[in-house]
């Protein structure tokens, strides 16, 4: 591999990395297995050790995942942690579980030690921090230094105690996860299909987002657990980790009995081996094990990378298969018109579920694999609801199999499939006559990060086939006398709706431009987009190298948006969209106004998450008065990233308060609120 080579490789992994990253922590939702991402971030890690001129700190592969939401408005309290929360080095190789002891063993030179195998938990982190023998505070793992306060929700799982009892320390913070066992998973999503809501794709992001739900009563029905597997305080008087955790035990704390101390590789192994088919008689889901040097001392010397703890490695077992047979090849149109193959299977128990269907990808990979009907495949979960195939059983294969051959057109309208160079997908081109996209784009339209419309996808079918609803706007148009007069809907059903569609006229613009549905404009984007432009006609009006010149925004995204906005039927929609009210601009989204700054003058300086126009916006909508230049009135100096060293150099001689813009937006009731802990102590 080229330096030139690498250089872009290591970029398209970090980029791919965060995104991931974002879909797993953030919206719960991942899209490819922990396997693929766990794959994915080894190739980084070799490549930034083997090329090291392109180290950057902000490298995932240095950083913890975040579980913090960019919601401009946030739900919860976020609160330093007292320690940071890490994350663990993880390996699917028992040679690597031996060169984990080597180290160890290594760096401690011929000391006595054991270790501590653990199962590993696959739910979401969590810190609790006991006062007085109370629950005081529980931070979820948030960026690993700073966590969403969860405390009233975590008050509301049976197993956590808010009292203790026995005899336990005045103050100590315990680690664990927060799980929801399979059947809590089941009934839950059984009845979210019922409701028309989007499955959890596994228990663990049922559980992440359970632990953020804002109302702690609707926690209480979600099943969920605990189970506590680390203290980090080092005052407490324990030799060992394992003596630490049965304390625990002894104060009432869910702590698993499954542990066990192993001395040596050999004991490692019989645990490894014991519990990958062991664990799938267990209730809740485990990933793999965590074997962790039991001897606080020893943990001590070995201490930490910038990511994890040196004294604890996870050995992560692989994905469950089955084997089962193709019964036929179903063509899926989406809203974007590409054509997804889905595999219809004999149903078979994978991991605790009946799996009928399976994801195909794309026509490459099927071609590649020379999948056909009626042979016997492999398939695997992968982070996403539908399991995919992985493999094929030659051995099984009919003689008279014929090699699938992908459609030619879409089996949908019939209009021949195109497919653009570099795309891996056969793409539907007649976007505004082909059911399933219309459909599909008024679906994501009405969706809760969307408009947050009340309606489901069988309403959306109902009113797309009947001639009524042909784009979003004409959603606007529907009035109950209409509704009622339809199949299945009754008076409150139809009022329901038309209320949540008047409420969502004052949805921000951010979400607004995101529910358009335009290519590869995610929330983010369209986040990034409303903020830099302000409102639609200038995004509309912007060629090529504005839309370029965004952060973030690269050539295939802008030359998506600029198509977009040069197509007439687009921007007709918009405008029927303007004249039912919805908003299109930052300035007329509704913006609470508070006193907060009164009688404040601030000077800005520097660049924020926010643009310096908005940011001198939110100032005045607080009641404070922005002005441009330091002086002995100046109440504080706003600064941001680069500030200005002149106006930093003043501020200091006049002993005017520079405060960073974390600090500014903890000031804001609208803005995250963050709160220092009294001391933050790191190990
Ligand atoms: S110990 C300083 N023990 O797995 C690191 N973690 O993929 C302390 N996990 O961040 C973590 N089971 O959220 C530890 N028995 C166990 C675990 C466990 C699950 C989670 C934890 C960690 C993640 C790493």
């Amino acid at each position: 591999m080229t330096v030139e080579e690498a250089k872009v490789r290591i970029e398209t992994l970090r980029t791919q990395l965060a995104e991931h990253s974002r879909r797993y922590y953030v919206d719960n939702a991942p899209v490819i297995s922990d396997y693929d991402f766990d794959q994915l971030m080894h190739e980084l890690e070799s490549l930034e050790a083997s090329f090291p001129q392109f180290a950057d700190a902000d490298s995932p592969t240095l950083r913890v995942g975040s579980d913090l939401s960019d919601s401009p408005r946030h739900e919860f309290r976020q609160v330093a942690h007292r320690y940071p929360m890490l994350s663990l080095g993880n390996t699917y190789s028992i040679e690597e579980i031996e060169a984990f002891a080597s180290r160890a063993d290594k760096t401690l030179e011929g000391a006595e030690f054991s270790y501590s195998c653990e199962l590993k938990f696959d739910g979401t982190a969590i810190c609790l921090e006991y006062r007085k023998g109370k629950l005081f505070r529980a931070l979820t793992r948030g960026d690993g230094t700073m966590g969403d306060d969860v405390t009233a929700n975590v008050l509301k799982i049976k197993n956590v105690p808010a009292v203790l009892h026995g005899d336990y320390p005045e103050e100590f913070e315990i680690r664990g996860e927060i799980l929801m066992p399979f059947e809590a998973f089941d009934r839950l999503n059984a009845e979210r299909e019922l409701k028309e809501e989007a499955p959890f794709a596994n228990p663990r992001n049922a559980a992440s987002g359970s632990i953020k739900l804002l109302d702690p009563k609707e926690v209480a029905h979600r099943g969920l657990m605990a189970t506590l597997y680390h203290i980090p305080d080092g005052i407490l008087d324990y030799k060992t980790h394992s003596e630490a955790l049965d304390a625990a035990k002894s104060w009432g704390l869910p702590v698993s009995d499954e542990r066990r101390i192993c001395r040596n590789i050999e004991e490692i192994e019989n645990y490894i081996s014991y519990w990958d088919t062991a664990r799938k008689t267990l209730p809740f889901a485990t990933d793999g094990i965590v074997i962790k040097i039991n001897e606080r001392d020893c943990q001590t010397t070995l201490g930490y990378t910038a990511k994890s703890p040196r004294w604890a490695v996870a050995y992560k077992f692989k994905a469950e298969q089955a084997l089962t047979e193709l019964k036929s090849i179903d063509y899926q149109v989406g809203r974007t018109g590409a054509v997804t193959p889905v595999a219809n299977l004999t149903p078979v128990l994978l991991s605790g579920t009946m799996v009928k269907r399976a994801t195909l990808n794309n026509a490459d990979q099927m071609a590649q694999m020379d999948i056909r009907v009626g042979d016997w495949v492999y398939v695997e979960k992968g982070g996403e609801i539908i399991p995919k195939i992985t493999g094929i059983e030659l051995s099984k294969r009919p003689a008279d199999s014929e090699p699938t051959v992908f459609p030619a057109a879409c089996p949908v309208c019939g209009t021949p499939l195109v497919r653009e160079e570099d795309e891996a997908k056969w793409f539907c081109p007649n976007s505004d006559g082909c059911a399933p996209q219309i459909q599909g784009r008024i679906i994501h339209f009405l969706s809760r990060k969307a408009m947050n419309i009340l309606a489901g996808e069988a309403t959306v079918e109902q009113l797309h086939s009947l001639g009524f609803v042909k784009s979003p706007a004409d959603l606007y148009d529907l009035d109950k006398l209409r509704l009622v007069s339809l199949e299945g809907w009754k008076d409150r059903a139809a009022q329901r709706f038309l209320d949540s569609l008047a409420e969502s006229r004052a949805v921000s613009f951010e979400r607004v431009l995101f529910a358009l549905g335009i290519r590869f404009v995610g929330e983010t984007t369209a986040k990034t987009l409303a903020r830099h432009f302000g409102d639609i006609d200038a995004i509309a009006v912007a060629d090529m190298e504005a839309l370029q010149a965004v952060p973030d925004i690269g050539t295939v995204i802008a030359k998506s948006v600029y198509d977009f906005f040069r197509n007439e039927e687009h921007l007709a929609e918009i405008e029927r969209l303007k004249a039912h009210g919805l908003q299109f601009s930052l300035k007329s989204s509704a913006v609470e106004k508070t006193d907060v700054l009164a009688g404040m003058t601030i000077v800005i300086s520097g660049n924020f998450s926010i643009s310096r126009d908005a940011m001198k916006e939110l100032i005045e909508n607080n009641g404070g008065k922005n002005s441009g230049s330091v002086s002995g009135k100046t109440s504080f100096l706003l600064a941001g990233e680069k500030p200005g060293p002149e106006k930093i150099k003043k501020a200091e001689s006049l002993g005017v308060k520079i405060i960073s813009e974390k600090e500014f937006m903890g000031m804001l009731p609208d803005a995250p609120q963050i709160v220092e802990q009294e001391e933050l102590t790191l190990f």
